[in-house]
């Protein structure tokens, strides 16, 4: 065990047992069976670092679920969120809040083109949900494609959206999606053998998709600009502008969700600017104020603007634009702005996250595939190389996974795992020493996961 047991005292430790006992008493976690699942407290977060309920100090490579992209208790952000809670707390949707008009100026000065009207929800969920619903208005048109292999929010059409398991089970009543194979380079469900193949072949499969669906019946297109959870797959060269060719052929409304990819994670402010495509509407969440306060939105092109300047958006959330979460979206993006976080983010992915991948690629045997830019990389770990048999099987977990977790957790970090991989998502200004720990760490899981191999 090489966590460094840090200055939490005992009454903190007791106060964590405490909060430990109320929480399975009282607390229903998502996505969890109530019954066995044993929660991680946390005592303490700063800058890339939490504390368990333990005292233990780990370094967090998970970012949360992938939001704290300035990480943790970022002083400029709790001020800014203190001074806003000073002033004005909370006020409705239809008001002028100064944190609101703030924010939305500084989102619109960083998204792609002329994206600059923004609607503000509470997540990233909702924010799908609204940018399908304008999609639909826009164009008259019903359905929507969306890729498997994707995660795009746990409510209830934002679910059905998603391409992965996580929807089986709501698997009903939001009529009219159709789900697409994505360009998957590794696990290719075309059978390409080369980048370029794939990016062909997924173009095909999407364009005879939306002949086959009737063009006049599809109202928008969303895809991850990089798939986050479902394996931080980057689209090989050439399928994000032939996916946005596509849509503009058939004047189909191009949503990017960039809730996961947004904000600097991938060393870019948002990832559509690593092939120069500018969709229609775009989705936002987590980074946009590192998920201090809950926040996402949509922000929205010229000419869906026009479909609402005369005629009602039926929509809206009483907290659309809350003031806290506003106050630090304008801390968040103005310390990103201010500390070169994105910059630094890129720099990170360069110099120091995807040569040393590539290492384990070369030295573990459990490694089949390594990918990523910026702060946001995926690792597959395999049974074996030659087969890409995966270490859990898609939606699933399993006794080795699990056993590579742990020991990632005893090595003194906090992973991000999903299925059969390990992903390196750490915050966008984690210090050059503490992320060659991590990774340092991160090597002694692998070294677990290298005993399974067949
Ligand atoms: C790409 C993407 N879209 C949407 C969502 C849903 O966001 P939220 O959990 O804030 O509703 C997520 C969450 O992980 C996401 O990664």
């Amino acid at each position: 065990m090489t966590t460094e047991i840090s200055d939490i005292t005992s009454d903190q430790i007791a106060a964590g047992q405490r909060a430990y006992e109320l929480d399975r008493e009282h607390v229903f976690h998502s996505w969890q069976a109530q019954g066995p699942f044993t929660p991680m407290t946390i005592l303490k977060t700063e800058g890339s670092y939490v504390w368990d309920g333990e005292g233990n100090k780990l370094i967090d490579l998970s970012s949360q679920l992938v939001n704290t992209n300035i990480g943790h208790q970022h002083p400029k952000v709790i001020a800014a969120i203190q001074e806003q809670a000073g002033r004005i707390a909370t006020i409705a949707p239809q008001h002028v809040n100064d944190a609101r008009s703030e924010a939305a100026r500084l989102i619109a000065q960083h998204t792609p083109g002329q994206l600059d009207k923004i609607f503000f929800t509470n997540g990233g969920a909702d924010a799908v949900e609204h940018a399908v619903r304008m999609a639909r208005l826009h164009t008259g048109r019903h359905k929507v494609l969306s890729a498997y292999r994707s995660y795009h929010g746990g409510t209830h059409l934002a679910v059905n959206i998603t391409g992965d398991p996580r929807r089986f089970a709501s698997d009903h009543g939001a009529d009219g999606i159709v789900h697409f194979f994505p360009a998957y380079p590794y696990r290719s469900y075309f059978g390409s053998a080369t980048e370029a193949e794939e990016t062909e072949r997924a173009l095909k499969h999407l364009e005879d998709t939306i002949i086959l669906e009737g063009p006049s019946n599809i109202a928008a297109l969303i895809l991850e600009s990089i798939p986050g959870t479902a394996g931080i797959y980057l689209p090989p060269a050439g399928y994000m502008a032939g996916v946005r060719e596509l849509t503009r052929k058939y004047g189909i409304v191009h949503i990017a969700d960039e809730v996961m990819a947004g904000f600097g994670r991938s060393g870019e402010w948002f990832a559509v600017n690593h092939w120069d495509i500018v969709p229609d509407l775009l989705t936002f969440a987590k980074g946009v104020n590192s998920g201090y306060v809950p926040l996402g939105g949509v922000a929205i092109s010229p000419e869906i603007f026009e479909t609402f300047r005369e005629r009602a958006y039926p929509g809206g959330l009483t907290y659309s634009g809350h003031p806290l979460a506003c106050a630090a979206a304008v801390a968040t993006i103005t310390a990103m702005e201010d500390e070169g976080m994105v910059e630094n983010a890129k720099r990170l992915g360069e110099e120091i996250i995807g040569p040393r991948l590539a290492q384990f690629a070369a030295e573990h045997p459990s490694v089949g595939e390594v990918r990523g830019t910026g702060v946001f990389w995926a690792i597959e770990l395999v049974k074996n190389r030659e087969t890409r048999e995966p270490l859990a099987a898609y939606g699933g977990s399993s006794p080795e996974m699990n056993q590579v977790v742990a020991a990632a957790k005893a090595a003194g970090l906090l992973p991000f795992a999903n299925f059969n991989r390990l992903h390196v998502v750490p915050a966008m200004n984690i210090e050059d020493s503490v992320l060659i720990e991590a990774l340092d760490r991160l090597e002694q899981a692998l070294d677990v996961a290298d005993t399974f191999v067949q």
